[in-house]
């Protein structure tokens, strides 16, 4: 049975450019239950497991979202009442959740008539959420389709063409500033509400600002991420002006000077080939996130270090 529906035409159209929705078959696959996830949340890394609580505004400021003292496992066993809401990231680098990923995201691809195999960094992020908690407003760095798997999700998607929601600057990628992003009420008469159910899903391109809300149950859903070439690249000239403006050297955005950009995409690979064996470890990168970023790079870590015995 084909695991994603996905109407062709929509597909061709707007697939990487404009955010859609589409149909998904894996709302009662085991790899969902909550049992599943507590087995999942126990065999990861600490740093691979992010949460805090669910009850905050949009716009919240990232020093203000309150945090859980709870470890992982409880929150997933006890979501009917935590108020919380949890990202397990990375679920791609186990073997059963991998296989899933790259068969949904091939097949969306090939209904899009994109080439097989044109893209890279298949990664999986499983969103585990109470009733009526609340995604901040936040943008992401590769392209996304967000499949619902239990309870409702209404998801915003927002314009941000001319830049006036969220500027280049901000749009910078740096470990160094919290996810959630700088938010106007305003900004509500740009959205496009999705709302999903379980057996829904919205495709959401690269850099799309989206904020998200929980319905009255809590809410299971998977973000399946990958990246293009064009994807790949741009995120590395952001990555690297990110880190000059860091240091008090503010950059253009991509796009203005292809000389440039080609030179920060180079600088960037050389640093990487140096770097990646390096960061195999979660000691060495907590410590290399600081060492570059400061001590802010870690702030998802903090809420929890106590509890963890960290
Ligand atoms: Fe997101």
């Amino acid at each position: 049975m084909s695991i994603v529906c996905i109407d062709p035409v929509v597909a061709r159209e707007k697939f990487l450019k404009r955010p859609f929705e589409l149909k998904h078959g894996l709302s009662d696959h085991p790899l969902f239950s909550l049992q599943r996830l507590v087995e999942l949340a126990k065999s990861l890394p600490r740093d691979r497991i992010e949460y805090n609580s669910g009850k905050v505004a949009v716009g919240v400021k990232p020093e203000d979202v309150p945090k859980i003292d709870m470890p992982a496992e409880d929150v997933i066993r006890t979501i009917e009442t935590a108020n919380a809401w949890m990202v397990i990231k990375y679920v791609n680098e186990d073997l059963a959740y991998n296989e899933l990923l790259k068969a949904f995201v091939e097949e969306a691809n090939a209904a899009a008539g994109k080439k097989p195999g044109d893209y890279s960094d298949l990664q999986g992020f499983i969103f585990v959420s109470s009733a009526n908690s609340i995604t901040p407003f936040h943008f992401d760095a590769e392209e996304n389709i967000l499949i619902q798997i239990k309870g409702d999700k209404f998801v915003r998607t927002f314009d941000n063409d001319d830049r006036k929601l969220v500027s280049e600057e901000t749009l910078e990628l740096t470990p160094s500033r919290h996810r959630n992003t700088k938010y106007e009420p305003w900004y509500e008469k740009r959205a496009a509400l999705h709302a999903l159910k379980p057996g829904d899903a919205v495709h959401m391109p690269y850099m799309v600002p989206h904020w998200v809300s929980t319905g009255n149950s809590y809410s299971i859903s998977m973000a399946m991420t990958w990246k293009t070439p064009e994807v790949l690249r741009l995120n590395k000239i952001r990555l690297v002006n990110g880190t000059l403006r860091h240091y008090g050297l503010p950059q253009k955005p991509p796009g203005i000077s292809p000389k440039l950009d080609a030179l920060k995409v180079m600088a960037h690979d050389a640093l990487r080939a140096v770097l990646d064996p390096l960061r195999k470890s979660e000691s060495i990168r907590r410590f290399l996130r600081g060492l570059i970023y400061g001590r802010n790079a870690n702030y998802y870590l903090e809420g929890q270090a106590k509890k963890a015995g960290m």
